[in-house]
């Protein structure tokens, strides 16, 4: 089993940011990546028709033996994991965005939170922001057109520059030190994001946190792959192949797949 792959998916493209971190941290594990960009964006669907998806990405990954799931998106964690956990007996790694570490280290006591509207208004994202959060103002701010646009390739363009500078204008003018990316869309925003935001913003992300703990919790489950031998790791898109394919490393192999 610990030879079995480590599935991963997204609404789109965007978790591919978590796979390189565990890729990273996991040299040696095989994994099947499933990008459903046709039903992207995920972030302004209906809890249930998240979970819906959710359910879908999730059989399919089961279908090809994974052997532990990674949700590579905080909209389909903050709205589906507890369905998922309590259907599948597999464990689930999901990612939330890190409002913690900012909340904590913030001196201007105010953070900037980018996410999309399905996790912003989940239950699950409230828990986690009240439980950090006191005395700390959170600004948040709905990336509305962030991922249609990083999914069709213009990640760097002008229309996304324009969304940014809306998007920031109120976070730098309440003097935020900690902008919380909570979409795995944005960190390929990163670049622009350092451009446009003062030198003292910090921009915090998931993705290494989400590694660390998919390896803890392969360990305590035996599930770790001990053998060096180079791994597969495959990608998979309902969507551009090509977009795919231009995000992540060439080394990888990207194919076309009806789910
Ligand atoms: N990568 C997804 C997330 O982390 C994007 C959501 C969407 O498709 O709107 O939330």
């Amino acid at each position: 089993m610990s030879k079995a792959p480590i599935g991963i998916f997204d609404s789109g493209i965007g978790g591919t940011s978590i796979f390189k971190e565990m890729h990273t941290l996991l040299p040696f594990e095989n994994s099947i990546y499933l990008a459903d960009s046709r039903h992207a964006p995920y972030g302004n669907k209906s809890k249930q028709e998240i979970i819906n998806l959710s359910i879908k990405n999730t059989e399919n990954l089961l279908s090809k033996g994974c052997k532990i799931i990674v949700v590579a998106c905080n909209t389909a964690t903050t709205n589906a994991i507890g369905y998922l956990r309590a259907t599948y007996n597999i464990p689930f790694i999901g990612i939330e965005p890190a409002i913690k570490p900012a909340a904590l280290n913030t001196k201007t006591k105010t953070i900037g939170i980018l996410a999309t509207k399905g996790t912003l208004t989940s239950k699950l994202f409230h828990q986690t922001t009240d439980l950090y959060s006191n005395g700390i103002r959170v600004i948040e701010q709905i990336g509305d057109g962030i991922v249609p646009l990083i999914e069709t390739g213009k990640t760097e363009s002008e229309q996304m520059r324009e969304l940014l500078k809306i998007y920031l204008k109120p976070m730098i003018e309440a003097n935020i030190d900690h902008l919380v990316l909570g979409c795995t869309h944005y960190p390929y925003l990163i670049p622009l994001l350092i451009e446009m935001l003062p030198k003292q913003v910090k921009i915090i992300d998931s993705g290494l946190a989400v590694a660390r703990q998919t390896k803890s919790i392969l360990d305590q489950h035996q599930l770790l792959n001990k053998t060096l031998i180079k791994p597969i790791n495959m990608f998979y898109t309902n969507g551009s192949v090509q977009v795919l394919r231009s995000i992540i490393n060439q080394k990888f192999p990207v194919e076309a797949l009806d789910f």
